[in-house]
């Protein structure tokens, strides 16, 4: 897909966005040109003010004439709306243009909202909104096709208009596009069958990733895993008749690094739960347990697209959890790479195995920050949701600038807190800590499991179990994955 940012009168999409304030005169440069196109037949229809309002969400078509087809999108009252609901519309208004675009681009208008108040929720200028554009047209018009006989029209172009691109307005489409990129990318892999996404096809995949874009890479296969002694990793791998891989690729800016950060992904390739299997209900959409590891190899490419000034590492421990003869079993005591001994009390809570190893090893990297990001607990889902992603670390002023990322970037989060107390949660007398508790607080409880294997002073956790992928469609994405977090890390990095 193409992105191109052009001036309001010279649109070649023959699908034009264009957006309408309810309750409030809308004088924007398009409207009136359009208007013009259509001899004041666009006018007429909106002053007819029973055909389309302008609510939120709202949208009315109207072909002008052959070449051009207007999507009228209501913004709701200007007081009301937020930069989330600024997504949704787009994001609904994408995929009503893709269904009557003719010539495979569609355009859409730059709008920015600067009401009085000083909410950044509510508020945003132009640059702002040149990324939430283009992430939001980009997760409306998301379809996987692969496996479908009949293969979907794809959109070749996406036009961005707006009369006076000043430099820094160029910067802001262009992360917007790569941001879009890593989210696509990070779709598609998380949509892809267990089958086929195996931790050796992901690996494959980040060397290729490596080559492309210049990147340091590390690919440990299982021997090398055993050598560097990551035996909590690998005994969730071992019932699994794929091996495990461990990735870690490398992006360096070409100045020295203004920050040095390491993301861990997240990467079972699928989660049957292990000996203690889950019900089949529970286990339907586990190929999405590596979204993790499939956002932070997303995320590194638009970061060395945009050639940003942070060194940023990717790592990811990729395996199967699967019963098998081989498998671990609940009682098996674990060494993890630090050292550290788990008791396995529960072999379906196997993220947190494979993240501590991953977090260890990061330990030796010598970066500044470490964010891990993973479908961890079920029980953020019963906490927070489907729409909100739980953040949890050892560093508050980390997880506050974060928080404000995520708002900036229209996604949505809420911190969870880790307290000592939840250590006699995992209370073991046989080894250093079990790796599940009771049912409580289930979030911090793993949260405060993994803040063992780090020595960083500067981690955060992401726990988007809940969000990563939806079971129904919600305003903005539809059933499947979401890409969620993609947008707040890159910005949030970028910042
Ligand atoms: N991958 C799951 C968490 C999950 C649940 C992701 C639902 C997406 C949707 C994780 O490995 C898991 O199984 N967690 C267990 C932990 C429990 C055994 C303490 C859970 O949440 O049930
Ligand atoms: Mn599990
Ligand atoms: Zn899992």
């Amino acid at each position: 897909m193409k992105f191109l940012t052009k001036k309001t009168e010279e649109f070649t999409a023959d699908t034009v966005v264009c957006f309408v304030w309810e309750d409030y005169k809308t004088d924007s440069k398009l409207l009136n040109y359009l208007n013009k196109l259509s001899n004041n037949e666009l006018n007429k229809q909106i002053e007819n003010y029973k055909i389309f309002k302008g609510e939120f969400m709202e949208t009315f078509k109207y072909a002008i004439n052959e070449q051009t087809k207007v999507l009228l999108a209501g913004l709701g009252k200007k007081e009301n709306l937020t930069r989330k609901k600024f997504s949704q519309i787009i994001a609904n208004a994408a995929r009503i243009a893709k269904s009557i675009t003719k010539n495979n681009s569609i355009a859409f208008e730059l709008i920015e909202n600067t009401s009085e108040c000083n909410n950044i929720l509510a508020n945003f200028n132009k640059e702002d909104s040149a990324k939430i554009t283009l992430c939001a047209a980009r997760i409306g018009l998301y379809e996987f096709d692969k496996y479908l006989s009949s293969k979907k029209n794809k959109i070749e172009t996406i036009e961005l208009l707006n009369d006076n691109f000043s430099q820094e307005l160029e910067r802001a489409a262009e992360i917007g596009a790569y941001t879009s990129f890593a989210m696509k990318f990070t779709k598609d892999l998380v949509n892809e069958q267990a089958q086929v996404a195996t931790p050796e096809y992901i690996a494959n995949i980040a060397a290729q990733i490596a080559k492309e874009h210049k990147l340091e890479a590390k690919i440990y296969d299982k021997n090398q895993i055993k050598e560097l002694n990551m035996n909590a990793f690998l005994a969730v791998s071992q019932g699994s008749i794929h091996e495990p891989k461990f990735v870690h690729l490398t992006y360096k800016p070409k100045c020295t690094p203004r920050k040095k950060i390491a993301l861990i992904g997240k990467g079972i390739t699928f989660d049957a739960g292990g000996m203690n299997i889950k019900p089949a209900t529970s286990m339907l959409t586990m190929k999405d347990d590596m979204t993790g590891a499939a956002s932070v190899l997303g995320i590194i490419q638009a970061m060395a697209k945009l050639n940003s000034d942070i060194e940023l590492h990717a790592v990811c421990a990729l395996c199967e959890n699967m019963t098998s003869g081989s498998a671990y079993k609940q009682g098996d005591i674990l060494t993890a790479m630090n050292g550290k001994t788990i008791e396995v009390d529960n072999t379906d809570a196997e993220g947190r195995l494979t993240l501590a190893d991953a977090l260890s090893y990061c330990d030796k990297l010598n970066v500044d920050e470490v964010i891990d990001i993973a479908t961890l607990t079920g029980a953020v889902i019963v906490s927070l949701g489907n729409n909100i992603t739980g953040v949890m670390g050892n560093n508050q002023e980390q997880i506050n600038k974060f928080i404000e990322a995520s708002k900036k970037s229209a996604e949505n989060t809420w911190q969870m807190p880790i307290l000592d107390e939840l250590k006699d949660n995992l209370k073991s007398n046989i080894a250093d800590m079990k790796n599940t508790g009771g049912r409580q607080a289930g979030t911090s409880t793993a949260a405060w499991f993994l803040s063992n294997f780090t020595k960083s002073n500067a981690w955060l956790h992401l726990d988007i179990a809940g969000t990563a992928y939806l079971d129904k469609s919600n305003k903005e994405t539809l059933q499947g994955p979401t890409g969620v977090m993609i947008r707040t890390l890159i910005n949030y990095m970028l910042s």
